[in-house]
């Protein structure tokens, strides 16, 4: 086995330098907690950016996967097994929509979604209705990296690279409910929003906003399709993030918490615009193989049988209550925001976000920051008040000190 200094030396020269990774090795985990090489345990509130909703080492999982691959890893989508119709019931009932096709990850459960909004509108069209190709995106979205969803993710760092992105896409204003209604038109096959945007920096869609895309979308036949790939399957309280609007979008997308740490993805549909898809014209070789079906199903099983749902509404709400405490106590502090366990807290400036990702992880406690000055913290499911507590006290120590050592050189400057 490498030792880590060899690791980071041939990583540095072997891999594709996509990311600058924080120096630590992890090698197992246990709850809530991440263990590195040295037997040091980290408090994880970021889960594998919302991956591991049941925390590491859940019997569940580890049961689930044991009996699984001493069955059945992979088949193809050419076969039947065990797993894709069990979950698909599963999914169906939870999300109130009608279809499932399985994916492998997040981008491509979106690629779905928007392969299934160009071709229902070429359905509508062949059926002399009037509508276009385009997509409406919003302003700090943040859908994935392959082509088509890096066309509909607004951050320009993301898509100019790569230029020229997927044609045909236009964003709209975060909650500008005038900047949707002038850009809506025929021409728009979909309206494509996250309920609560995750990298944007945890910023939910106001009502009146989702409710004037529902509209819209309805008024000419396009699909109003929501991204709930971090927000959903229950992070929230809810198992999806649009149930607390009482809103119900056409198309969702899921992946990060299905199967718990697995890769699997998914994109569901209304009846009526799976219309659009016929045998041959889609398909993934690994998507919905009998594995990951098998921990999907067990993590929506353990969710339910554990109560995480109010879980992470009690909890959660403890926990912005004590950061909303925290805002009143530091001025560096600017917002608070949230539902269940997603939360971030905006800070006066990116390198104060550094600096706080930076001095947790040296109290050994893992978030980070999006949106370069919100604080994301994604804990597992199965977090508890005193873990919360234990973070809190570790933000207001690193605030009070940065307050304090900004009060010094405020005073060194003024000559006090
Ligand atoms: C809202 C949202 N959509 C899509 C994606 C892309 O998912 P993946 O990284 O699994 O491709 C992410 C990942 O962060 C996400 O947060």
């Amino acid at each position: 086995m490498m030792d880590f200094a060899t690791i980071q030396a041939t990583e540095k020269k072997l891999l594709l330098s996509t990311y600058e990774r924080n120096p630590l090795l992890f090698e197992r985990g246990q709850g809530v907690y991440l263990i590195d090489d040295k037997g040091e345990r980290y408090l994880d509130l970021l889960s594998g950016i919302g991956v591991n909703a049941l925390g590491y080492g859940h019997t569940a999982i580890e049961e689930a996967i044991a009996r699984q691959s001493k069955l059945l890893i992979h088949t193809s989508n050419l076969y039947y097994h065990h797993g894709q119709a069990e979950l698909a019931v599963r999914l169906t009932e939870r999300a109130g929509l009608d279809r499932v096709f399985f994916a492998n990850t997040g981008t491509e459960a979106w690629e779905a979604a928007m392969k299934l909004a160009r071709a229902y509108a070429g359905l509508l069209r062949s059926e002399g209705k009037q509508i276009g190709t385009k997509f409406l995106a919003l302003e700090q979205s943040f859908h994935g990296r392959t082509f088509g969803s890096v066309s509909t993710t607004h951050k320009a760092k993301y898509r100019e690279p790569f230029g020229p992105v997927v044609p045909g896409v236009e964003f709209v204003r975060f909650n500008d409910v005038e900047d949707l209604k002038a850009k809506f038109s025929t021409e728009v096959c979909a309206i494509l929003v996250e309920p609560i945007q995750g990298e944007g920096g945890i910023r939910p869609l106001s009502q009146e906003f989702f409710a004037t895309a529902r509209e819209l979308t309805k008024s000419t036949g396009a699909l109003l399709v929501a991204d709930e790939i971090q927000a959903g399957l229950g992070r929230t309280g809810k198992w999806f993030a649009y149930q607390h609007y009482g809103i119900l979008p056409d198309v969702t997308t899921m992946a990060k918490p299905l199967a718990g740490g697995i890769p699997l993805g998914a994109m569901l549909c209304t009846e009526e615009a799976a219309r659009a898809i016929h045998a041959g014209m889609h398909g993934t070789t690994f998507g919905g193989g009998p594995l990951a079906c098998a921990v999907a199903i067990a993590v929506i099983d353990t969710i339910e049988r554990e109560g995480l749902l109010d879980h992470a509404t009690e909890v959660g709400g403890y926990f912005l209550a004590q950061l909303e405490a925290l805002k009143k106590k530091h001025d560096s502090i600017k917002t608070v925001r949230g539902k269940g366990l997603m939360v971030a807290a905006e800070v006066e400036s990116a390198e104060l976000g550094k600096h706080v990702v930076k001095a947790m992880l040296e109290r050994k406690i893992l978030i980070n920051v999006t949106s370069d000055t919100a604080l994301r913290f994604l804990p597992p499911y199965i977090v508890t008040e005193e873990q919360i507590d234990i973070a809190i006290a570790a933000l207001d120590e690193i605030f009070t000190e940065y307050a304090n050592a900004n009060a010094v050189t405020s005073a060194a400057k003024a000559g006090v």
